[in-house]
């Protein structure tokens, strides 16, 4: 990718965009409600080792071949600011509190390496146990627990299987893009 002038980046996502179609895979809801399905089994939840150093997670089997993970949170902790490709996806919490800050526009996939936002395209939601949210292809947010005192734990997810995340830095308005990963560097 070569480096290319900052733009501006402005156009929201429609209110009500239309669900990607990948033949034979679940949508976002099904893959919401599979998250908040199994954040609702103790059984599982209390399989997840916690470790109050750092996050820890667990490959789930998803639905109809979609790729899931426990993950654990202690306070403090977060993803950074990432997106999932064309990848859609859900997560919902299981224990403790979850924040997801989102932007509420779709960047262009390829060919840009810093990108100034346009005013008013940040979003914010806290999410408690047993609360949850599905997004679609090319969703770019963070997730963090804020908490200072409490783990939290949530399932996570995505169809098709991951093929890569794209990781961002902020600064005010400007989104750096900061490398890409693939399912080498976390598995
Ligand atoms: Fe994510």
């Amino acid at each position: 990718m070569s480096p290319s002038a900052q733009s501006t980046l402005s156009a929201p996502v429609p209110a009500h965009a239309p669900e990607p179609v990948t033949a034979g895979g679940p949508s976002a809801a099904e893959l919401l409600d599979f998250a908040l399905r199994t954040a609702a089994d103790p059984e599982v939840v209390s399989s997840l080792p916690l470790d109050p150093e750092g996050r820890t997670w667990i490959r789930l089997d998803g639905p109809s071949g979609s790729e899931a993970w426990l993950i654990g949170w202690p306070p403090g902790t977060g993803t950074g600011w990432h997106d999932h490709a064309e990848s859609r996806g859900a997560f919902a919490t299981a224990r403790g509190r979850l924040t997801e800050r989102s932007l509420a526009v779709r960047l262009p996939a390829e060919g840009w390496q810093s990108l100034e936002l346009a005013p008013g395209l940040d979003r914010s939601r806290s999410l408690a146990a047993g609360a949850g949210r599905a997004f679609g292809e090319h969703h770019v947010h963070e997730v963090l627990n804020e908490s200072t005192a409490e783990h939290a734990v949530s399932v996570h997810a995505y169809y098709p299987p991951l093929p890569l995340i794209r990781r961002y830095s902020r600064s005010g308005p400007v989104l750096n893009l900061e490398h890409v990963e693939r399912p080498a560097d976390w598995q």
